[in-house]
């Protein structure tokens, strides 16, 4: 019996969930809502349309670093592995390592149903050679729901986590992912990463405030989102964007400030804003390459490669565990 070349797992969160984080966030002391909500249909067009931006240095020069050196990035890995993308998006990064690196199958998660259903499609038609296992899930809420095929299980696992996505972790919360991947790719497995490095923080300050606007577009579309799919009545023209680089903290910090007190209606809740508070919608924290393989050792891994630009604005990593 042949197992179909490419299938799709809908484990989709209820929209209950979604809504129970968002209220927890929202009605702490510490206003704040989950980045993973900015990637609605029109979340994801902006945040690849702010890739195209001049200032967003991160994901240009991620694909320059995957394209100058996928063949020794494959070399390194070896052929035949378990490849899994957690938030794998439209998988644009992902095909610049699958001629050279040849997985056993590709294993894409997301949260975004529709998105991953469409780069699903369009995977199969461009490699045909290639098994694409794809499900529909929060890999926040846990990494352990998700199965590899029983035909590749002799296959080691490789995590693939690029764009940096690491960084919206709370340093603790990052420690407990990477120990998460650990546990998913054992015994002989990887993890191939891009992690965004520390630098001048006024070219931060440039990438997440764009010229045209369209990070303050992208910021404001949760509120947009909470009115449509959670019926809240926000008005987005009475919130500011705010967006700065906390070097204390070593991450730049997106906002939603509110522009003068005002009352919100959700969920049959009230919720009430002073003049300036503000959401907290995203971190997105910086490394050093020491500072991350430091990181990566303490969850259990071993530092095996590290890949940057000519500009050491953006490192990738491989570490795996040793068998
Ligand atoms: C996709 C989470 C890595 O933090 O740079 C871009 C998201 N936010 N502009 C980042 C983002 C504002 C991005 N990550």
């Amino acid at each position: 019996m042949t197992a179909r070349r490419i299938r799709f797992t809908d484990r989709e969160p209820a929209q209950a969930d979604i809504l129970d984080e968002v209220l927890s966030g929202l009605f702490s002391p510490k206003k704040r809502l989950p980045p993973k909500l900015f990637y609605d249909k029109r979340g994801s067009e902006l945040f690849e349309a702010i890739c195209e931006t001049p200032e967003y240095y991160p994901t240009r020069t991620e694909i320059g670093i995957l394209r100058d050196s996928a063949q020794e990035i494959a070399e390194t890995i070896g052929k035949d592995c378990i490849l899994i993308e957690p938030g794998s998006g439209n998988s644009q990064k992902v095909q610049l390592l699958l001629e050279t690196l040849h997985p056993a199958a590709y294993m894409p998660m997301d949260i975004s149903k529709d998105h991953l259903k469409l780069s699903v499609q369009a995977l199969g038609a461009a490699y045909p050679w290639l098994r694409v296992h794809a499900m529909c899930m929060d890999y926040t809420a846990g990494l352990e729901p998700f199965e590899p095929p029983p035909a590749s299980a002799e296959s080691k696992k490789v995590v693939f986590f690029p764009g940096s996505t690491i960084g919206n972790f709370e340093p603790g919360e990052a420690l407990a992912f990477l120990r998460r991947v650990a546990r998913l790719v054992e015994p002989d497995g990887g993890l191939l990463i891009g992690v965004d490095l520390k630098k001048d923080p006024a070219v931060l300050h440039r990438a997440y405030n764009d010229a045209q606007g369209l990070t303050r577009e992208f910021n404001l579309n949760v509120l947009h989102r909470l009115n449509t799919e959670l019926d809240a009545d926000f008005d987005p023209g009475r919130f500011y964007h705010y967006a700065f680089y906390n070097a204390r903290e070593s991450r730049i910090e997106m906002h939603l400030i509110s522009r003068g007190a005002q009352e919100i209606h959700l969920a049959g809740e009230v919720l009430t804003f002073a003049d300036g508070e503000s959401v907290h919608t995203e971190n997105s924290y910086k490394y050093t390459v020491e500072e991350f393989q430091r990181l990566a050792r303490t969850a259990g891994f071993g530092v095996r490669g590290c890949w940057l630009d000519d500009c050491n604005l953006f490192s990738i990593h491989y570490f795996d565990l040793p068998s």
